[in-house]
Order: structure tokens, then C-alpha cells, then sequence
């Protein structure tokens, strides 16, 4: 006889609220950890709820960002499927094949190459392999004899670049946003050409296209202040094209922004805690992830509310406002309490001390 009093006992362990925590502000800060972050997962471990990480951060595997986090905060080791850093949907754009060679840009050495390979992309260039074809390229670059040694590989300048995509924050700055407006403005791609932009219909339309894996203008490290993040780059790159260019005030160069707080994000997130939620419950969190295609939304869910705990309102909490989820914020990161007038979004559960303190209070309602 089917044993339906188990299959209901079951399901009635199986918890109908997941959290996804933010990283740096809530778990860490730069290398360092935030002393209540331990705590907090190690009493959801404890209870069985499940949970992930979504970061705007990333340039490492997500193996790697799990087994720093796992280390700094010294917590019960984090699964690289519980991961989603602001590039990882870009496997996603592996499966239709149409960006055979990427440029990508950011993270330390050539670790982001590694990233993009591993995520199936064929071809992959970076800007230390530019300049190291030809130095005139960025003159002023801070590459070192040991880093062309260590991180670049031969490129075939002629052949074209078919999107750029930044993985992370610039390292060496000045050669990063020269070469990305070169290719922004090339013929096709091809390093070392020009368009000519009156024979473009429309100008705000790059050579190729340009996806930034987060938009965040600043962010928390263990500075007193935040610093500034991907998203500033993302003006810069927007300013120069648009001054090359000559675009009216209200045109904008044309680009694909991911990460926190954009729907493809939340989507993608929701995807993969529905799917660690279904490892964890079966014991097999071995077998391989199933992910989605770009874009897509999830059909069911089995999480009645999803609480995403950040520090930052410009991320974590607009994107839980706009697309349905409940909201913690913290105040040990990028968020100052008088900075509570002006805050984009309203957390929907309210502002903690601490990552510890909005588990317990979460748990609590949660009965
Ligand atoms: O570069 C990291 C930063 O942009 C934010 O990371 O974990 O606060 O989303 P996180
Ligand atoms: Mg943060």
C-alpha cells in the first residue's frame, strides 16, 4: 500500500520559504567575515530550509566564490549550486551558440577566462591579450611583464569579436574601457577598425553588443565607504560612447545589464533554488543542475515567500520589491540608517542588525 501518510509527513518537512542572501555586506566583507553570518546558516542547515546565494559579484567559478565564502565565515561548506554571481546566467547564452568569440572583460588575471570556458564558450579573448598583440593599443597599461606571461594568450587581431561581456569589475581600467570602445565602434568587431556612424540607422546600436553582468555603482568591502563597482564602469563606458558618438541627450548607448535588481536575475535565482530545494529534498545534490534558458520565468513554485536578505536597497531590495519576493535589509554593509529617506525600496520585512538577527526574526514568523 502506498505509504500516503509519509508522502504528507514529507511534505510537511519540506519548508514552503527559502532564503537567498546576498554576499558582500551580508556574509562577508572583502575577506573578512561577518561574525553573525556563520550562525545564521548554520541554524537553516539545522532546520532544513533551504536556501542560496545571489552576489552582483563573481570573476571565479562558482566553486571557487562557494569555497571562500564556506572559508571566510567558516560555516558547513556551501554547495557551488547554491551559487548565482552576476555573470552565471551567461551559460545560459552558451546554448544557442551565437556568440562564438567573446571579449571578456574584468576579474583577477585570466581567471574570468577559465569562468567563460567552463560556462561552454569557445573562444574567448581578453583585453592583456590585445595588448600584448600590439602595446600601442593601450599605452598607458599597467600590465607587467610577469602578468603578459602568466595570464595572455596569442589572439589573431583580424578576426572578429562577437560581444563583449564584462564579468567583473575592471582590473587595469584604462586598457579596459579603450578596448571596449574600440570594439564598440569598430567595423564588425574587428580590433583596430572604425564604423563609420553616419552609415549607421541607428547610432546608439553598437558594433557588437555589450552585456554587463551587474550595475552596481558602489559596493561593500571592509573600507569604511563603499567603493565603486561594476555599474560605474557601465557609465563611463555609456559616457564615451555616447560623446563619440555625438547622441542627443536622450540617447544611450544600447546594452544588456544583468545581475541584482533585474528580473533575468530573480528568475534565474528562482530557478536554481527550486532546483537545489529539489536536491536537497531527494539527498542528491550531486546530480547535475537543471537550468533554465535566458529569460525564462518559472512556471510553479513550491515557495510560498522567498526572502532576500541584502545590504544594498539599489540591488537586493528593489529587485525583491519588483519582482515579488519578501525583503530583509541589513545594516552591515552598503545601507546607513540616514540613508533611510532617500532608499529606493522599502524593505518588505524590515531593517536588521545582522544576518543572524533577520533569521531568527524570519524563522519566528515563519512559525
Ligand atoms: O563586486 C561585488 C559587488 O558588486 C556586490 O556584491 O554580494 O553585495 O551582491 P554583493
Ligand atoms: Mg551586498
Amino acid at each position: 500500500r502506498f505509504p500516503y501518510s509519509q508522502l504528507r509527513a514529507a511534505r510537511r518537512l519540506k519548508s514552503d520559504f527559502a532564503f537567498v542572501f546576498d554576499i558582500d555586506g551580508v556574509l562577508i566583507r572583502g575577506k573578512k567575515p561577518i561574525a553573525e553570518a556563520r550562525s545564521a546558516l548554520e541554524s537553516l542547515n539545522k532546520n532544513k530550509i533551504p536556501y542560496i546565494l545571489m552576489t552582483n559579484g563573481g570573476g571565479v567559478l562558482e566553486r571557487e566564490k562557494a569555497n571562500e565564502v564556506t572559508r571566510i565565515t567558516n560555516c558547513s561548506k556551501i554547495n557551488p549550486l547554491q551559487v548565482v554571481q552576476s555573470h552565471t546566467p551567461m551559460k545560459a547564452l552558451t546554448r544557442d551558440k551565437k556568440f562564438q568569440r567573446v571579449l571578456v572583460v574584468g576579474g583577477d588575471g585570466d581567471n574570468s577566462r577559465q569562468v567563460a570556458y567552463e560556462y561552454g564558450f569557445k573562444d574567448v579573448v581578453m583585453p592583456i591579450d590585445i595588448v600584448k598583440a600590439n602595446k600601442s593599443v593601450s599605452p598607458h597599461c599597467m600590465y607587467t611583464t610577469h602578468d603578459f606571461e602568466l595570464y595572455a594568450k596569442p589572439v589573431d587581431l583580424d578576426k572578429p569579436i562577437d560581444a563583449i561581456l564584462v564579468f567583473n569589475d575592471p582590473r587595469d581600467m584604462s586598457s579596459d574601457i579603450q578596448i571596449v570602445q574600440d570594439l564598440l565602434n569598430s567595423q564588425n568587431g574587428v580590433c583596430g577598425t572604425k564604423r563609420s556612424i553616419k552609415s549607421v540607422a541607428d547610432p546608439t546600436e553598437p558594433s557588437i553588443p555589450i552585456l554587463f553582468s551587474n550595475n552596481d555603482y558602489v559596493y561593500a568591502n571592509d573600507f569604511p565607504l563603499p567603493r565603486f563597482g561594476q555599474g560605474a564602469f557601465r557609465i563611463i563606458t555609456e559616457t564615451l560612447y555616447n560623446h563619440t558618438n555625438k547622441l542627443e541627450p536622450s540617447q544611450n548607448l544600447q546594452s544588456l545589464i544583468m545581475g541584482k535588481p533585474f528580473k533575468l536575475q530573480y528568475d534565474f535565482a528562482h530557478h536554481v533554488l527550486i532546483d537545489w530545494n529539489e536536491k536537497i529534498s531527494s539527498g542528491d545534490t550531486e546530480s547535475q543542475q537543471i537550468l533554465p534558458y535566458l529569460g525564462e520565468v518559472p512556471e510553479q513554485t513550491p515557495f510560498k515567500k522567498i526572502y532576500m536578505v541584502g545590504d544594498n536597497p539599489e540591488s537586493d531590495i528593489k529587485g525583491a520589491h519588483d519582482h515579488g519576493w519578501e525583503s530583509v535589509l541589513l545594516r552591515t554593509g552598503v545601507y546607513k540608517d540616514e540613508d533611510w529617506d532617500d532608499i529606493i525600496a522599502r524593505p518588505s520585512v524590515g531593517v536588521f542588525d545582522n544576518v543572524e538577527d533577520a533569521v531568527k526574526h524570519v524563522l519566528r514568523a515563519n512559525g
